[in-house]
């Protein structure tokens, strides 16, 4: 049994044994692609465990990227927590250890929220354009949020008439997507990363009669675009998408340049935002 560093994520194999222990005494609520939910210890709250598999294209292509469910857990931490810093709300409550953290319920609304600063990806396919091209503005979109589909674009015209959300939410939402957007681009910028694009989710909270939208699910390199300032190496899921190299390597280095994990140091996520 090796007690050390198992896959370079700062996780150790006993660790792992630890966490994996704590997971099966949960009661599992939803199993995802890249995380499963469990039942928190109190009402109200959810345990996000991250998992070490990898899929793209609608799960066409699969595999078990060892560490990557670490990455991922410290990296959404250090995200959310900036976020809060700022006064963004958001789903966060506290890591638990190296796989799990602890997060508000809501109740998730089944939109895809996505902000572009440069073309790449569907929206350079769809619109014919070069990867990387500077838009004259972030562009939001939005995709519904089912699988069956490969999560469609739709427009707020689809979304208003089938009721996913209100004009007010709507209002929200975008809101809500363009702060995430000057926070984690600023954020990204000071380490030497071009933010491209990035997904999020939004969902409802109930405080007593009011309700809110906060930014829930994760923000990690799965769910970004990442490309380094000076040389446009890839540090996110494209790694994996377009089999660029070791995806494990990529994330790694998005948390180092962040001071999430620094090689040799324990891996307790510290925003340098907040205390
Ligand atoms: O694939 P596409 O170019 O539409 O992706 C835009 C952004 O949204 C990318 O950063 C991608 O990682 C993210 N995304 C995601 N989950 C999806 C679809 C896209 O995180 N299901």
């Amino acid at each position: 049994m090796h007690y050390e560093d198992a896959n370079g994520s700062g996780e150790t194999h006993l660790q792992r044994l630890i966490d994996g222990e704590s997971m099966a005494r949960r009661k599992k609520i939803y199993e995802g692609k890249a995380k499963i939910l469990f039942e928190g210890p109190e009402p109200g709250t959810i345990v996000q465990y991250f998992k070490d598999d990898a899929t793209a294209f609608n799960a066409e292509k699969k595999d078990v990227i060892e560490g990557k469910g670490v990455l991922n857990n410290m990296l959404s931490e250090y995200f959310m927590n900036g976020l809060t810093s700022v006064g963004i709300p958001n789903h966060f409550m506290k890591r638990l250890n190296m796989r799990e953290q602890l997060v508000r319920s809501v109740e998730i609304i089944p939109l895809e929220v996505i902000v572009r600063n440069y073309s790449a990806g569907t929206m350079a396919k769809r619109l014919g354009m070069e990867e990387g091209t500077q838009l004259p503005r972030p562009i939001v979109e939005y995709c519904l949020k089912e699988d069956k589909l490969g999560d469609p674009l739709v427009t707020e015209e689809h979304i208003a008439a089938f009721g996913w959300a209100s004009q007010q939410d709507m209002d929200d939402i975008l809101s809500l997507a363009l702060r995430v957007n000057d926070f984690l681009s600023g954020v990204m910028y000071g380490v030497g990363i071009k933010l491209v694009d990035f997904k999020i989710e939004i969902g409802r909270v109930y405080d007593g009669d009011f309700m809110r939208l906060i930014v829930a699910d994760e923000i990690s390199p799965d769910s970004c675009r990442l490309w380094d300032i000076e040389t446009g190496q890839k540090l996110d899921k494209d790694v994996f998408r377009r089999d660029l190299g070791s995806l494990t390597d990529a994330y790694t280095e998005v948390a180092k340049r962040l001071g999430v994990m620094p090689k040799g140091a324990t891996p307790i996520a510290r925003p340098t935002l907040i205390n």
